[in-house]
C-alpha cells in the first residue's frame, strides 16, 4: 500500500515536472501587433457562358438540390488582387484556389487558395483557408503558411464584402495580418 502511494506520488511529481518544462518553452502569443499587414481587394468575375474575356472564375461543380443556397457549388478562381477597390488597377498578386458553398440554411462558403506575389515589391506565396460566413460583417480566415518573402508566415485574413453586383461579380476586402514573420 505504502509502496503504491510512493509510486503514485512519484508519477504525479514527474508529470508536474514535464508540464512545467513544456510550459516554459511555449512562446508567448503576440496577438496584439502584426509583424506584417497587407490590405488587398479580391475581384471575382464568374464565367456566365459569354463573358470569356472578363471572367476569372468558373463553376466547376453545380449546386445540388439541397436547400436554396447553392449548396455544393464549387468555383475555381484565378483572381486579381489590387491595392484599391478598382477592378482595373494593376494587380499586385493573384488569388488562385477555390470556394464552395457548404450550408443548407444560408449562404456560407469555404475558401482555400494561394496568394501569389510576383513583383519587385514581393515575391512569394501566402496560403489561406477557412470558412466565409457571408452573413457576418467580417470573417476571419487562417493564413496557414507561406513561401518566399512570406516564408513560414502565419496569421489571420479578415474578409469584408466590399460589393456584390448581380450573380457574376463580387469584391472582398482582405485585411491580412501576419503574426509570425521570419
Ligand atoms: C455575362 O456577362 C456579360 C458581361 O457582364 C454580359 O454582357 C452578358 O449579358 C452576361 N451573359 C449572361 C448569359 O448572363
Ligand atoms: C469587361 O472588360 C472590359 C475591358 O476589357 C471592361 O471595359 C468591362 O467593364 C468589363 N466588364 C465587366 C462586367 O467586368
Ligand atoms: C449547371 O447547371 C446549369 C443549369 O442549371 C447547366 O446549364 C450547366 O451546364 C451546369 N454546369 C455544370 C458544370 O454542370
Ligand atoms: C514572375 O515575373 C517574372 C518577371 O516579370 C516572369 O519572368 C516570371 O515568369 C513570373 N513568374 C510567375 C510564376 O508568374
Amino acid at each position: 500500500m505504502r509502496i503504491n502511494l510512493e509510486k503514485t506520488c512519484c508519477i504525479l511529481f514527474f508529470l508536474l515536472f514535464i508540464s512545467q518544462s513544456v510550459l516554459a518553452y511555449k512562446r508567448p502569443i503576440k496577438s496584439s501587433k502584426p509583424c506584417k499587414r497587407l490590405v488587398l481587394y479580391y475581384h471575382d468575375i464568374l464565367f456566365n457562358g459569354t463573358n470569356t474575356g472578363n471572367a476569372t472564375s468558373a463553376r466547376a461543380a453545380n449546386a445540388t438540390k439541397l436547400g436554396d443556397f447553392t449548396f455544393g457549388m464549387l468555383v475555381v478562381f484565378d483572381d486579381p488582387m489590387t491595392k484599391d477597390h478598382h477592378l482595373l488597377s494593376p494587380p499586385v498578386a493573384r488569388a488562385q484556389g477555390f470556394y464552395f458553398y457548404d450550408m443548407k440554411s444560408t449562404y456560407n462558403a469555404w475558401f482555400a487558395y494561394t496568394l501569389i506575389f510576383n513583383s519587385t515589391k514581393h515575391k512569394g506565396t501566402l496560403n489561406i483557408m477557412g470558412a466565409d460566413m457571408m452573413m457576418e460583417e467580417t470573417r476571419d480566415l487562417s493564413v496557414v503558411g507561406g513561401t518566399g518573402d512570406f516564408f513560414m508566415a502565419r496569421g489571420i485574413a479578415t474578409f469584408r464584402t466590399d460589393t456584390f453586383q448581380g450573380a457574376d461579380y463580387f469584391r472582398l476586402q482582405m485585411d491580412i495580418k501576419l503574426y509570425e514573420c521570419y
